[in-house]
């Protein structure tokens, strides 16, 4: 799977060199196609559809098929029910394969890591530290804020977050205090070292601010790994096509065949119309591309994008959607 993300990204970039397209290739969208990975599924480019995306993918190969009692899939072996995964994302631990029940597929089981940050409120200034290759924080670093004797440290657990405004007092400056200067620059954000950052244009990347720091893909940086590929054997066997929220990395729920909240259009091609690679399917349901497949909350849209899976996204609210939906862009 890893390798055929690289070959597609290789691929891409080849095609993005080579041709004099007048599409912007990093606007290419990668974001909400994970489960054509999982799948096993490989891009294919088409120079009519675009330059350098993919246009479509091909899962003849299928999804990894297993036998009910065969075991777990993760990444090109199959363990063994009972068996111990040893799943490579730091913030699932203790990962087994777990029988499958009610004629459901064996899948991994893991134990989400609670790091002590989430039971623990954050002491006034003190910030958490991280490291790239741990789920959770390494330390902390606090401050000794240098507040007028007067004064009521009210505004103490905002205050390395929100300095307040320029001139509103005169003798703390909270972000005076803060001893490490601002060693990262991301998406207009400045981040002190061993800071986690996110960014809201590559959402799945995420990195801790080191002196090394360059971008998102640099060194100390990490795809968010959603456990597409581990989580997910049942719906990605049955044909189930992911709704993703918005811009964001990992999906948050499934639409499987037959389900109620994805509804035919009027004029749907018949099944010897839709040709592969240029219409979606979703059970009986057949969109061709460019189309969208009407849905039953007007805050989702389910559009063919890259066959042969529809492309659902959720936004916060029913303008929104509406307007992505006239665009075309998915974001
Ligand atoms: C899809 O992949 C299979 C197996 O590699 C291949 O035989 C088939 O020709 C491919 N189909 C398309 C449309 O590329
Ligand atoms: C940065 O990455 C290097 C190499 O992977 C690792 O040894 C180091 O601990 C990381 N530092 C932080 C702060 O994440
Ligand atoms: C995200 O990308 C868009 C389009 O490329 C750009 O206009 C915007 O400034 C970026 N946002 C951030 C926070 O960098
Ligand atoms: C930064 O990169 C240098 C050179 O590769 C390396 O020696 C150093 O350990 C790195 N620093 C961190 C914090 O990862
Ligand atoms: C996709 O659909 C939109 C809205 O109906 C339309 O404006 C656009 O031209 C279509 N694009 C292609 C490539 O057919």
């Amino acid at each position: 799977m890893a390798l055929q993300r690289t070959t597609f990204l290789l691929f891409s970039l080849a095609l993005c060199v080579s041709a004099q397209d007048p599409v912007p290739c990093q606007d290419c969208q990668q974001l909400y196609l994970e489960h054509y990975a999982a799948r096993n599924c490989t891009p294919v480019f088409d120079d009519t559809v675009s330059l350098c995306c993919p246009a479509s993918f091909n899962c003849s190969t299928g999804p990894a098929v297993v036998r009910e009692d065969e075991g777990c899939p993760y990444r090109g072996k199959v363990y063994a029910v009972g068996e111990t995964v040893p799943v490579t994302n730091p913030c699932d631990a203790g990962c087994y394969c777990r029988p499958g029940t009610d004629g459901q597929l064996p899948k991994v089981e893991c134990a989400v890591v609670e790091c002590p940050s989430l039971f623990n409120p954050r002491k006034p200034f003190c910030r958490n530290l991280y490291n790239s290759e741990l789920c959770c924080e390494v330390g902390e670093e606090c401050t000794t804020p240098e507040l007028p004797v007067d004064k009521e440290p009210a505004t103490a657990t905002g205050a390395e977050t929100t300095p307040a405004p320029e001139g509103t007092t005169t003798q703390a400056k909270p972000e005076a205090n803060i001893r490490s200067t601002a060693s990262c620059t991301a998406e207009d954000k400045e981040y002190k070292l061993g800071d986690k950052i996110y960014f809201t244009n590559e959402s799945c990347q995420t990195c801790v601010c080191t002196e090394n720091y360059t971008d998102a893909f640099g060194p100390n940086c990490t795809t968010i790994d959603c456990g597409m590929d581990y989580r997910y054997a049942q719906q990605l066997r049955d044909g189930c096509t992911p709704i993703y929220f918005r811009n964001r990395c990992c999906s948050i729920d499934w639409i499987c065949p037959n389900s109620e909240r994805v509804k035919p259009l009027a004029d749907q091609p018949t099944e010897s119309e839709a040709t592969t690679g240029s219409h979606c399917k979703l059970g009986d349901i057949v969109v061709p591309r460019n189309a969208s497949a009407p849905t039953d909350n007007c805050n989702l849209n389910c559009l063919c994008v890259t066959p042969p899976d529809l492309t659902c996204v959720q936004y916060p609210d029913c303008d929104e959607a509406a307007k992505a939906l006239e665009t075309r862009i998915l974001q």
